[in-house]
This record gives structure tokens, sequence and C-alpha cells, in this order.
């Protein structure tokens, strides 16, 4: 059986585990990654594309952020269709300057790849963990499968960084957490296309017929999304109806969607979920492992990022000062950003999607929503502020 023996055993090589390495690594604290994936897989993973400047701000200093200066966009305002009726939001004014990076994910995940791996660090891929044990011990072990063999990490601690379907959470006993979820009645059908954007800035849009929203990743890629019906199909829709679909849900007086060649297409259904514990004994749960949010707003790499910092302060904290008192508070700490971003992320779904019929007591709900937010100052900050992400003192300050 292959042995290893490291500090943090780390489940999963998406955004959350290899973030949670290198910034151990950073600190002086061993770790090794498990993931059961093969490399092109993880990497060609097309999911959201939008860093809040926490996280931009976490990548340059672990420095690991040359490509995404080098290719992401800075944005500073994002627009806001009704109906046809587009207002743009400022970041700059309502945020002191902080701002949002346009950058796909999948990127991230292959710059944090590339370096760990270049750095003569450990990462299995095509390696799933079957089983986490002994975590009420101090030598929690990760049971996995490598090129047919089986192997154990024995570590101090178990980071399971291993997503909505990973082993980390069915680990926890049922009975140490509450479950939170909202299932949508609806989903997303993104695509990828080559064509230069339509717009600088990203446009979330309520139209009559359903959400949609213009996002982009290069001057030359946009990156377009539809609501559609769960019950939907991708077989359903030819490259020109979602053209059209798109090109009337966004349009507006004196402005024109490019259309191009589509070269990814998807349908992504929509989810809050949370539990509200994500640690036991010598076990931590981070990022999707732990929560989802619906993709409106685009915080889910984000929070994961967060959790990172929190773990890592845990760690940090224990290593250095033989002192538990951060890893205790871990869920605890996390979940004052996770309640924010789960009321973020469903409050833009609720604004922006279809729910029921023009004219409903729903929809004059989401009208009245956006006309507040063209006559007022303070519920347009409260967008910008929550859009490019808190401060982590702003969510550690009160009690
Ligand atoms: N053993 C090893 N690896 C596993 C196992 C297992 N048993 N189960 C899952 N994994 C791996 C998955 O293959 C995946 O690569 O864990 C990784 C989890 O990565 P993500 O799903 O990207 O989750 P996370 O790192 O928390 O990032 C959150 O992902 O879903 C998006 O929108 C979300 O942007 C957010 C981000
Ligand atoms: C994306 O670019 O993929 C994206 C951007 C913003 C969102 C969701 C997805 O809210």
């Amino acid at each position: 059986m292959k042995q290893i023996r490291t500090q943090v055993g780390i489940i999963g090589a998406g955004p959350a585990g290899l973030t949670l390495a290198h910034w151990l690594k950073q600190q002086g604290i061993e770790s090794v990654i498990i993931e059961h994936r093969s490399r092109d897989y993880v990497q060609a993973r097309v999911r959201a594309g939008l860093l809040e400047q926490n996280t931009v701000d976490i990548l340059k200093d672990l420095g690991l952020a040359d490509r995404l200066v080098r290719e992401g966009h800075a944005h500073h305002g994002v627009y806001l269709s009704f109906d046809g009726e587009r207002i743009r939001v400022p970041f700059d004014t309502y945020t002191g300057g902080r701002h949002i990076t346009i950058y796909g994910q999948q990127e991230v995940v292959k710059d944090l790849t590339d370096a760990w791996l270049a750095g003569g660090n450990t990462l299995l891929f095509e390696a799933p963990a079957r089983q986490i044990a002994d975590y009420d011990t101090k030598q929690p072990k990760i049971y996995f499968e490598h090129e047919g063999e089986e192997g154990v990490v024995t570590c101090d601690f178990v980071a399971a960084c291993d997503g909505f379907h990973g082993i980390g959470r069915k680990t926890m006993p049922k009975n140490s957490y509450n479950e939170y979820s909202i299932t949508y009645p609806f989903s997303w059908l993104g695509i990828l296309a080559n064509v230069a954007p339509s717009s600088e800035e990203l446009i979330y849009a309520y139209h009559e017929r359903g959400f949609a929203l213009h996002s982009l990743r290069s001057s030359t890629v946009s990156r377009l999304y539809i609501q559609v019906e769960n019950e939907d199909h991708i077989d359903n829709w030819t490259d020109d109806q979602i053209w059209e679909e798109l090109s009337v849900r966004l349009g507006t007086p004196g402005w024109q969607l490019h259309s191009g060649p589509i070269f990814e297409k998807s349908i992504t259904p929509m989810r809050s979920y949370l539990i509200d514990n994500m640690q036991i004994g010598r076990l931590f749960l981070a990022g999707d492992a732990a929560h989802i949010v619906p993709p409106t707003g685009g915080k889910g790499l984000n929070l994961a990022i967060a959790d990172v910092k929190h773990l890592v302060d845990g760690f940090v904290e224990y290593y250095r000062q033989h002192s538990y008192r951060g890893l205790e508070h871990y869920t605890q700490t996390a979940l004052r950003r996770i309640w924010r971003a789960q009321d973020f992320s469903n409050f833009m779904t609720t604004l922006f999607h279809k729910q029921d019929d023009h004219g409903s007591f729903q929809y004059r709900l989401q009208r009245a929503k956006f006309d507040y937010i063209r006559m007022s100052d303070a519920y347009a900050a409260t967008i910008a502020e929550n859009y490019v992400g808190l401060p982590f003192d702003a969510l550690t300050r009160f009690p």
C-alpha cells in the first residue's frame, strides 16, 4: 500500500484545494492533494469566471496572479436591465475603488495546478479518495486509489475540498449539522462563443421571456446565459435560437448583440444549499463541499476561497502558537460570509429570473426593486458592495 505522511491531507484539486495547498506552503505548512479526476478533465471544466477583489488580492499575495493580471479584465461597474431598460451600477463610487475581475475559473485552476507541480509538490490525479477515517484522533487518514493500487494519507488534519459530490460532507455524522436548501424551478443554458463581447461590462437582464446574462472571457470570446426550464435539453436549442433569445432578452434601444460560432453549450440547474457545521474533530470542509449558491452574482468560487482564508488562519495559529482557537471557530467565522452570499445570490436570482406572469404580484415586486435601485444610492451601494465582495474585516468586526 502506498503510504503518504503530511501535515494537511487535501481532497480535491478545485479552486479550494489548490488555494489551500499554496497558502499553507507559503506559511511553511506541508500538504498533499488527492484528486479523483484527470488533469485534463479538471482543467476543461467550464464554470463562472467572476473574481472578487478579495480573491484577486489573495492570489496576488500568493504570487499566483501573473497571468490573471495580464489576461483578466477589471470591471468597475455592472449593467442591470429590466424589460429592456438598462442602468449601470458603478462600483468605484459606492465601494471606495473596489472592483471585480473576469477570468475563467478553469484558468485559475490551470495556473494553480501548474505552479503547484512546478514547485515539486504532490498532487495525485485520478486518485479517488474512498474513505476518511480516524478524524476524531490525532492521526486522521484518507484512504484512496491510484494507478490500481491502494494508498493512505496519514496527516494531522483532513481538508475536504472535494466539491458538492465529494466524500467530505458524507463523512460528517448526519446529526452534526442542519441542512438548508432551495431548488429553483429554472436552469441556465450557458454558451461560449468566438465573438467579441457586445458589452465591456456584464449585463444581467430580466425579460418577460426569462433571465439573460452577458459575460465574456476575452476580447474574442463571449460567455452568455439564458434561463430555461429544468426539464429542457440542450438538443432542443439550435445556435440561431439561442442567439435570437439572447438578443431579445438583453436588448435595449440603440444596442446590438453580436453573434458568432458557439463552441461550448450546456444546461446547469440552480440551487442554494448549505450545511451549518463544516467541521468534526480533525476534518474540515471548504468550498462547494459545504455550500452551493445559484450563479447569479458569481459567488461560488469566491466563497470557496474565503473558506480557505479562515481555514489557513486556523492552521497557522495551530502550528505557530499551538492554539486550537481559530480552528474551533472556523465554521462560525466562515458562515457569516456564506449566509451573506446566500442572501445576495438568492436576491439576484429572484430579482432577474422570470417566476410568474408579467403583471403578477411577484413581477411587480421585482419591478419595484429595480426602480428602487435607480432612485436610491443606498440600494445601489448595497448591490455594489455585495457584488464586489465585502472586505474580510467587515464580516469579522461584529461579535
Ligand atoms: N476524491 C478526490 N477528489 C474528489 C473526490 C474524491 N472522492 N470527490 C470530488 N473530488 C474532486 C472533484 O473532482 C473536483 O475536482 O474535488 C474537486 C472539487 O472541486 P470544485 O467542485 O471545483 O469545488 P471547490 O474547489 O469547492 O470550488 C468551488 O467550484 O462549483 C464551482 O461554482 C463553484 O466556483 C465554485 C467552485
Ligand atoms: C461568467 O462569466 O461565467 C459569469 C459571470 C457572472 C455570473 C455568473 C457567471 O454571475
